[in-house]
């Protein structure tokens, strides 16, 4: 199977695995309206890189599926949660996501805040539930938590917001939004299996995870700059406009580039290193670096 075979088989394997948890967690949410935008934001789409990820590197480890599933699960419920939140007016104000409307636009503000803040209780009562599995399930658990929380994903949104307009960039601040809002969400599909699998390789999983999440946003703040919205499917240009802190802002679109190429190697010299069959992860860094949504 070529690359993007694989890397369809498993968006669409994670889909169905996603669906079945939609309709156990949220088809009796009263009132209906609940339900209706939680599934709004979850099934409008997207990548799937972070379960991709978690199934790509349970597979690499020979850990077993059903072991992973939940926790693929709860880590996209969060990070649609994020999206949800990072779209509001009073935060990145903007209208469309997913090639859609924002939740905030077909919902109201209230209902897009209340739709965030049900993700994300529900992928906490998920993980709480794995924890009755045993150590490794709590460790994993509460990896999440914290890439997730305010040593986390929070961190980053914060420090994205506080510098906003700053207009004087560098570089120990563009790496700590960077790690945080983005970097740490793509460590934890990567690292819940490694812990899941007994923690060998560890360290380098983590140090993968974290490079490839800096190239994520790389490519993200890239494609605000020369995206095609009726691909990436969320508005354009909007990073200048805002004055975003963004490794473009900082180094320009060539120098944004430049340090692409450099994580981009870092993350293959990582993988080169691992005793396993590590081929669709390196094709997936390839993906990261060229994607075009
Ligand atoms: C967007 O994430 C937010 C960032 C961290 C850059 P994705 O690009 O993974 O969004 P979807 O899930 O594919 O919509
Ligand atoms: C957001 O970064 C990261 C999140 C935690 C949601 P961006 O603000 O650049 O993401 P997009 O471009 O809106 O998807
Ligand atoms: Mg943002
Ligand atoms: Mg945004
Ligand atoms: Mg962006």
């Amino acid at each position: 199977m070529n690359f993007s075979d694989k890397l369809a088989c498993y968006s669409a394997e994670f889909n169905g695995d996603l669906k079945s948890a939609c309709e156990r967690e949220f088809d009796k949410c009263r009132p209906e309206i609940l339900s209706e935008s939680i599934g709004y934001s979850l099934m409008l789409g997207g990548k799937r890189i972070r379960p991709v990820l978690a199934y790509a590197v349970g597979d690499m480890l020979g850990v077993e599926r059903r072991k992973i599933i939940n926790f693929a699960v709860a880590i996209e419920f969060i990070h649609t949660y994020s999206l949800i939140h990072d779209d509001l007016p009073e935060m990145d104000n903007d209208d469309f996501r997913r090639g859609k409307p924002a939740n905030h636009k077909k919902f109201g503000t209230g209902n897009a805040v209340l739709a965030g803040d049900g993700l994300l209780n529900t992928a906490y009562l998920i993980l709480l539930r794995e924890c009755r599995n045993g150590e490794e399930y709590i460790s994993a658990a509460e990896y999440i938590c914290e890439c997730a929380g305010v040593f986390g994903m929070i961190a980053g949104q914060s420090a994205d917001l506080l510098h906003e307009n700053d207009g004087n960039y560098n570089e120990l601040v563009l790496n700590f939004i960077y790690e945080n809002k983005t970097a740490k969400l793509l460590m934890a599909p990567v690292v819940v299996p490694a812990i899941l699998g007994g923690g060998k390789y560890f360290a380098e999983l983590k140090s993968f995870g974290k490079d490839l999440g800096y190239l994520f946003q790389l490519t993200d703040d890239i494609l605000d700059v020369e995206g095609d919205f009726s691909v990436v499917g969320k508005s354009i240009g909007k990073d200048s406009k805002e004055g975003k802190y963004t490794a473009v802002n900082l180094f320009g679109l060539d120098g944004a580039k430049l340090y692409a190429d450099i994580l981009c190697g870092n993350c293959k010299k990582l993988l080169e290193g691992l005793p396993f069959n590590t081929e669709f992860l390196m094709q997936l860094v390839d993906y990261v670096r060229t994607r075009t949504k």
